[in-house]
């Protein structure tokens, strides 16, 4: 018996933890996405990440700048899903995830 409730107890609190915390990374997936594949290249400000850039030998990692954000959404969403250059292609992100973690990228760059 005593079994039983705590295996009531532990579902209902696997349940109530759950539920807020899939909402959550809904609602702030865009950067949810960025901070798990993107920051370890363009910093969690979009600027770049400077140890990766000395290690790619790579300018391109600022994503916040003028150039970047004067792009239309479909170049940078091409560039995302395809990759360019020393950027791997993002294949693994929905078409949702690729829109909100671009949107995201421009959020940072205001
Ligand atoms: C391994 C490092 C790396 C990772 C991880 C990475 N990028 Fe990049 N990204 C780059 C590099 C390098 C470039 C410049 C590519 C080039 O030569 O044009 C770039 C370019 C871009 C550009 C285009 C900038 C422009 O002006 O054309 C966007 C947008 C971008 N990345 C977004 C992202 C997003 C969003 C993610 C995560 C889903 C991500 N990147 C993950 C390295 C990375």
């Amino acid at each position: 018996m005593k079994t039983k409730v705590a295996l009531i107890v532990i579902g209902l609190w696997l349940g109530a933890g759950w539920t807020p915390g899939a909402l959550a990374a809904d609602a702030g997936s865009g950067k949810a996405v960025y901070e798990k594949s993107c920051v370890g290249c363009h910093g969690a400000d979009g600027k770049g990440n400077a140890a990766m850039a000395k290690v790619l030998g790579e300018k391109g990692l600022n994503i916040v700048g003028k150039n970047t954000q004067a792009k239309k959404d479909a170049d940078l969403l091409k560039v995302i899903v395809d990759g360019a250059g020393k950027m791997p292609a993002q294949k693994s992100l929905s078409k949702d995830e690729r829109k909100q973690v671009l949107g995201h990228v421009r959020s940072l760059a205001k």
